[in-house]
């Protein structure tokens, strides 16, 4: 009888803390939440809040993000490092307290300091109040798929070597489906992820790119899957037989059991767009099993594209919709305050005194923003500095536009313009008022290579306009805008040598960072921040911090 949708409040303990898993024919010590690769799922419904209690019980710094979160007037529970908090020191317990509203769909927890989120993470699944539905028929279950990326290595070290000496980091040494590798790497057999279905039943699979540095395809054989939501905000049903995820992106997919018996391969493969960048080129995959199949069947792998298939990956980004008019749908921004055309890419830093740099010209790989490499504060938040009015941690100065005109796709026409490959490393910020909206055109360069960068922003999801190749051209691509039914994201991979235009609206007071999502590019500094002001009632204005957040 209960269909008054009350919402409840659902709490958790997570207890951090270092265990010992075997994989690929070693033994690892990894930083896990309890116990359990991957960490809890979270479930809560629309409108709950969560309340998490987290016990840093690891020898590491640690900090836990809702990936996708809006944190409506609680951005002290965002938790990136340095940007929304100081970290939780060993030993130490922050609780994270926050309400979910205007999204349901999936999305994700994971750490959000150093490299720590390749085994500190989970499916964070919102679902709709009590007494409301799906806009899909009720899948017979629920499933998540994380997607992950494994190193036989302390990662940690991994991240600390690949900042330090300027280069690429070590490659992973396997992808992971629920945190298994699967049947292809070496001693995995029995780590191999086990899906069951029955004949003429759907199964809602919530897929989640958890991986630090690589995008996935992922597909199953002789099944199509059909797209209800990405980023926990729901889409025009679209069917595919391949799905194409960046880090920090989540797909939900209906798969119906159309087969009568028979077991089928799930893989992810990368889609690794970068030219004569070296990448962790291997498959990871479970297997779906009908019930009543012999275990004598071979399972039927699936074809997977080539890694560099940019026109099946744009084809997948490119072609799907927002459900207009569907739940928690917001119409597109129609009046911009905010016009912002920002470049993102690769650099080069000047190796410090007393270091030994291993990258290009004896210098350090590093990464920008419209020419600014940003630099996390060291000292507080940057959400403490802008509460407690501390000056010094930050600037608002973050440039509107890149320094110069170039061609952004072409690799010479860089090699020209040589100060554009050393960007300076600063925290520039863009102020914005409560409530205006902003539009970016986010253009890819071609400084030391081409890749697509997931760009993910923080307490928002934006519009995804239009979105396209080689260099953004006003004349001629804004008339290719969507502004009617765009998808709605926290994290779009923008195109390899190319564009994509968001929009949205700065409705949440508050620091929120906005970074490349390939946690290696976010080391180097491809982030920059908003801070948005309080609006005018106690009802848009942050309130002060929780008692217990850490201190620096
Ligand atoms: Cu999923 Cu700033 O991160």
């Amino acid at each position: 009888f209960a269909s008054t949708a009350s919402a409840a409040v659902v709490e958790q303990t997570f207890y951090v803390q270092n265990l010992t898993v075997s994989r690929l024919c070693n033994r690892q010590v990894i930083t896990a939440v309890n116990g359990s690769l991957p960490g809890p799922e979270i479930r809560v419904r629309e409108g709950d809040t969560l309340i998490v209690h987290v016990f840093n019980k690891s020898p590491y710094d640690l900090t836990v993000h809702w990936h996708g979160v809006f944190q409506k007037l609680s951005c002290w529970a965002d938790g990136p490092n340095m940007i929304t908090q100081c970290p939780i020191r060993p030993g130490n317990k922050y609780t994270y307290n926050f309400r979910i509203t205007g999204q349901e769909g999936t999305l994700w927890w994971h750490a959000h300091v150093s490299w720590l989120r390749a085994t500190v993470y989970g499916a964070l699944v919102i679902r709709p109040r009590s007494g409301r539905s799906y806009p899909f028929p009720k899948p017979h279950r629920e499933v998540p798929i994380l997607l992950g990326e494994w190193w036989n290595a302390n990662v940690i070290d991994v991240e600390r070597q690949a900042v330090a000496t300027g280069v690429a980091p070590n490659l992973s040494d396997a992808y992971t489906i629920n945190g298994r590798p699967g049947d292809l790497y070496p001693c995995s057999q029995n780590h191999t992820y086990k899906l069951r279905v029955e004949t003429g039943k759907t199964y809602l699979l919530r897929i989640v790119n958890a991986a630090l540095n690589n995008q996935l395809f992922y597909k199953i054989a002789k099944h199509k899957l059909r797209v209800v939501a990405v980023d926990a905000a729901y889409t025009k049903p679209y069917v595919t037989d391949v799905v194409v995820i960046a880090p920090g992106q989540t797909v939900d997919v209906l798969l119906a059991a159309d087969q009568r018996v028979g077991s089928f391969f799930m893989a992810a493969t990368p889609y690794a767009s970068a030219a004569g960048v070296q990448f962790d080129n291997t498959t990871t995959r479970g297997v779906v099993v009908y019930d009543g199949t012999p275990s004598s069947a071979t399972p039927v792998m699936p074809d997977l594209p080539a890694f560099n298939d940019t026109p099946t990956a744009h084809k997948f980004f490119s072609n799907l919709t927002g459900l207009k008019g569907g739940p928690n749908w917001v119409e597109v921004p129609r009046k911009v305050d905010h016009k912002m055309f920002v470049t993102i890419g690769l650099g080069l830093e000047a190796c410090p005194a007393n270091t030994t740099c291993l990258g290009p010209n004896g210098a350090r790989l590093s990464a920008s923003m419209n020419n600014q490499s940003f630099a996390l504060p060291t000292t507080v938040s940057m959400l403490q500095a802008l509460f407690s009015n501390l000056g010094g941690v930050y600037t608002t100065d973050f440039p509107a536009k890149p320094p110069i005109q170039f061609d952004y796709t072409n690799a010479t026409s860089v090699g020209n313009n040589p100060t554009l490959f050393f960007a300076p490393k600063v925290t520039k910020v863009t102020k914005l008022k409560f409530n205006s909206t902003v539009e970016m055109i986010l253009q890819n360069t071609a400084i030391l290579g081409v890749e697509n960068h997931p760009m993910h922003i923080h307490g928002f999801n934006f519009h995804v306009l239009a979105q396209g190749f080689g260099n953004y051209n006003p004349a001629t691509d804004r008339k290719k805008f969507n502004l009617v039914d765009p998808q709605m994201r926290n994290t779009i991979g923008v195109p390899v040598g190319g564009w994509a235009v968001i929009r949205f609206t700065a409705n949440n007071p508050g620091v929120w960072i906005m970074h490349c999502h390939l946690d290696v590019h976010l080391g180097w500094g491809l982030a920059t921040a908003f801070v948005v002001e309080n609006g005018p009632t106690p009802a848009t204005t942050l309130p002060p911090p929780p008692a217990d957040l850490p201190k620096c």
